[in-house]
């Protein structure tokens, strides 16, 4: 999968320079961006042409009202670490990029930045200072190598004088933010992906069986149900024993699975989806992603299911799975599944 490196040009004013240097950076770039497979992409926020913020809602809830922010989200969302490209207007960064960072949130988080900062004396370091903390603030990284172009000694003509220092700067940005975005993916894509579960999912894991396996109780008619009994601590033992997966929607966890190697058979277990985001095939991807992770040598999986609990037996049936006969993990009450892989 290519990633994206988003460039955005701050400035909004006729007659501008903020263009010109985001040209400069994509030309310096493009054979760094062509060896790592990176896509670079420009945003100017004159095309992106946002009002002053008009969501109703905070944008942590992911609420968006109007067309213009989903846009924008959509074009963040998509970007795998950004470059802004920022004037300084009276020691600050311009409010069009402040407005910018304002109208997302998790479109942002846990991505690697750049930021290129041009002006008169202070080469535009006082405005990408105050727009640091902003990135900062809205959990994205920002990288060591930040550019600064004093508009005296680095434009002629409206055009950034290139040189091959300056080019060499901006591949060696464009490089580490590549390997930063490596490193910080599961975190930033967290949010769509399915990711290995760490220690620290097991409360919510907790809670989010708990909630799923009362509809098991009510089916079956009974209590003894292990993810319904469970204890956290039981549930952080459980982590190390399997390999568990985890979706989180707008940093909340709403869907897991869990594997482990038995002989010939890969046993899968508490595939489990919050009941607000069913129906929309999370459950079906998070089965085929377990079963996806097989390792070498395994032909079958196996899964059990309450055997009251028709929803999940049609569910399982519809994915390829025939009841089969009871193995030694089926617990009083379950019937057991088995699809060859
Ligand atoms: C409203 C405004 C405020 C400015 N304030 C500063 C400043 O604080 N420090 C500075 O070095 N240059 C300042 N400048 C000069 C800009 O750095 C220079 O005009 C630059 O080209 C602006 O970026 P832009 O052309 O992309 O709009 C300011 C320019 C404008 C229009």
């Amino acid at each position: 999968m290519s990633k994206k490196i988003l460039v955005v040009v701050a400035s909004t004013r006729p007659g501008r320079l903020g263009p010109a240097v985001a040209e400069w950076f994509v030309r310096a770039t493009a054979g760094t961006a062509s060896a790592l497979g990176v896509e670079v992409e420009v945003a100017d926020l004159a095309e992106v042409g946002l009002p002053f913020l008009d969501e109703p809602e905070h944008p942590s809830t992911g609420i968006y009202l109007h067309e213009h922010t989903r846009a924008w989200s959509r074009l963040v969302d998509s970007a795998d670490a950004l470059v802004f490209v920022t004037s300084e207007y009276n020691f600050s960064m311009p409010a069009t990029l402040k407005n910018a960072f304002d109208y997302l949130s998790a479109e942002w988080a846990w991505k690697p930045c750049l930021f290129i900062g041009y002006g008169n004396t202070s080469a535009g370091t006082r405005g990408v200072q105050m727009a640091r903390s902003v990135a900062a603030t809205m959990r994205m990284l920002t990288i060591g190598g930040d550019i600064f172009l004093r508009i005296a000694d680095t434009f002629s003509d409206g055009k950034v004088i290139e040189t091959e220092r300056l080019a060499g700067r901006a591949q060696e940005a464009l490089t580490e933010l590549d390997h930063v975005a490596d490193v910080l993916r599961p975190l930033y894509r967290a949010e769509r992906e399915i990711v290995p579960a760490v220690l620290a999912d097991a409360a919510e894991l907790l809670v989010l069986q708990r909630c799923c396996w009362v509809e098991e109780a009510l089916a079956n008619d009974r209590l003894d149900l292990p993810a319904l009994l469970e204890s956290e601590h039981e549930v952080r033992n459980a982590l190390r024993d399997w390999t568990t997966w985890v979706v989180r929607l707008n940093g909340r966890l709403v869907g897991s699975a869990r594997a482990k190697r038995d002989g010939e058979s890969w046993l899968i277990g508490r595939l489990m989806v919050a009941p607000d985001q069913r129906h929309d095939g999370l459950g079906r991807r998070l089965l085929a992603y377990a079963e996806s992770q097989a390792p070498a040598g395994v032909t079958a999986a196996s899964l059990f299911t309450g055997e009251r609990s028709e929803q999940n037996i049609a569910f399982y049936q519809k994915a390829g799975y025939s009841l089969s006969s009871s193995g030694d993990e089926t617990p009083p009450g379950a019937v057991s599944l088995r699809k060859p892989l």
